[in-house]
């Protein structure tokens, strides 16, 4: 990458000799075919090349009650500053090793007092340092806030901008995922992408405290009202009730607006929706979906991680399942599969927000399980898949990706870059568990949506199982889980969710098979 990089510089910087500017042409399309990247037009490599350069990955994992090595505290520091300028260096490295994590664990368990704290994220909120101290989340009667709000709207117009990029007229129905947690490092943003999109707005009593919705008018709002779909994690069923029965209200509002089809699409489906379910509107209109009362996550993540699924309806069939609770105005869930079902079967696209740079869609499995299982579900609803977008707010600004895009990003400054995976094998036996992890998220994603490009696995083989050293190195540390990494590479060949060459087929299996030994010689003989 820094070859190309500094090939990119030269001939940017421009060259008159026409002949020079040709062969670097040449040389730069080379290298990017190498990198497996897809050079296009040359003039946007420096921003792609950037992209990748800029990306802030999370260096090994943290360690409960230890201290920073002064290297990693450094980095971190540094990104914090860059990220708020106005911080103060030394003030920042003393309260990050002041942290007294394993003390306030004894006064907790002691049933003592455990000093109180913002949650979030430490780039965009150093109160959270030290660690080891009680996260309070928020005041549930202000989120979503004023500055989110503001901040919902604008990133619900850029999701709408990218989609409308790839030539497709605006959406009329968008599904998408919230999370709990999120909502509460971004005071409710991506609930206010979604009421954004509905053309609403939280309604605040006089004190100040959320009190439910009211729709903007469409002279204000200037785009019609777009539909959407929304699929809560059990966590934000749990943490944010007020917020649940917001966006139901707003559904409602938006299906008795005395307005148009045209400009209006939630009234429009609604009325759909009552006719081909023969149901009252108040039903037409839900739009909130997510467990039984008490329950958590779609599990499709555990029917890829298990590995048992034969067919990839299955995926789909699972998450209706386990999402097919509609949330209404009264906060009381109701079962209607067949409502989610045919609701999914109108959606354009589907999106989810990233909130940190600590959690890629890569790195741990609730992304597939929620994102994944939503697309699989709307593509088997349609027919066929609808594009996938993650909307990116972690590192100051937002960025819209496709869901290929981002797994492409990932991949590179993650899985294959030695910072991040030594990082990882610095924690022997877990790091190697990530890095299994990794993969199977990886064909969790080609079994749910059929965005990983090939290289992807191409590389994540040569890197990890093909390369007698690191197979050796991983082996040692962790035998199960490097003898699963070269399984699951295989399960996604026999799944067909890549096809790679007979060499390369046979060199896997090869060394699937050596792990195996490796692992059996671990077994005490019967
Ligand atoms: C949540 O905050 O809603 C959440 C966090 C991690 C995994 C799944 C959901
Ligand atoms: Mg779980």
């Amino acid at each position: 990458l820094c070859e190309l990089k500094a090939l990119v510089e030269r001939y940017r910087s421009g060259t008159d000799d026409a002949a020079e500017r040709d062969e670097l042409d040449i040389m730069i399309r080379d290298k990017c075919a190498d990198l497996d990247i897809d050079a296009g037009d040359l003039s946007t490599l420096p921003g792609r090349l950037y992209e990748i350069k800029r990306e802030l990955i999370p260096h090994g994992l943290h360690v409960f009650g230890g201290d920073m090595e002064p290297e990693d505290r450094e980095q971190l520091v540094n990104a914090m500053l860059a990220a708020t300028p106005a911080l103060d260096r030394d003030t920042l490295e003393a309260t990050i090793d002041a942290n007294d994590e394993m003390g306030a664990l004894m006064r907790a368990l002691d049933g003592t007092y455990v000093s109180p704290a913002p949650g979030g994220d430490l780039l965009h909120n150093a109160e959270v340092l030290p660690t080891g101290r009680n996260l309070h989340g928020f005041d549930p009667f202000r989120i979503p806030s004023h500055f989110a709000c503001k901040q919902g709207a604008a990133q619900a117009d850029q999701l709408l901008a990218r989609h409308m990029q790839a030539g497709d007229r605006l959406p009329e129905s968008i599904a998408m995922v919230l999370w709990g947690t999120d909502n509460l490092k971004s005071e409710g943003a991506q609930i206010a992408q979604a009421m954004a999109l509905l053309g609403a707005r939280p309604r605040f009593d006089d004190y100040g405290r959320l009190a439910g919705a009211e729709l903007i008018p469409l002279d204000e709002l200037g785009r019609p009202r777009i539909d959407v779909v929304v699929t809560l994690s059990g966590i934000f069923r749990d943490l944010l009730p007020l917020q649940t029965r917001m966006i139901a209200e707003a559904t409602w509002l938006a299906t008795v607006a005395d307005e148009t089809a045209d400009q209006n699409f939630v009234r429009k489906h609604s009325l759909a929706h009552q006719a081909r379910h023969d149901c009252d509107l108040e039903t037409a209109s839900l739009r909130v979906f997510s467990n039984a009362e008490g329950a958590y996550g779609a599990n499709v993540n555990q029917l890829i991680d298990g590995g048992t699924w034969a067919d990839a309806d299955e995926l789909a069939d699972m998450f209706e399942t386990r999402k097919g609770y509609a949330y209404g105005r009264s906060g009381v869930p109701t079962q209607r599969r067949d409502l989610l079902e045919s609701e999914l079967a109108g959606v354009d696209c589907t999106y989810q927000n990233l909130e940190s740079v600590e959690l890629g869609v890569t790195d741990i499995d609730h992304y597939v399980d929620g994102l994944g299982g939503m697309a699989k579900a709307v593509e088997k609803a349609r027919g066929a898949a609808a594009p996938v977008y993650v909307v990116d707010a972690t590192q100051g600004g937002t960025k819209v990706r496709t869901l290929g895009e981002q797994i492409d990003l990932e991949t590179r400054t993650r899985m294959l870059n030695p910072k991040w995976y030594e990082g990882m094998l610095k924690h022997g036996f877990e790091g190697v568990r990530q890095i299994e992890g990794h993969v199977t998220n990886t064909m969790g994603w080609s079994a749910t949506t059929r965005t990983v490009a090939p290289w992807v696995y191409q590389k994540i083989s040569e890197t990890f199982v093909l390369d007698e050293n690191m197979r050796a190195r991983l082996a040692e540390l962790n035998p199960k889980s490097s003898a699963r990494v070269a399984e699951r590479l295989l399960e996604a060949t026999e799944r067909e969710l890549w096809t790679p060459d007979a060499d390369t087929l046979a060199a896997l299996k090869a060394a699937s098979d050596d792990l195996e030994d490796r692992l059996e010689g671990l077994v005490p003989a019967e």
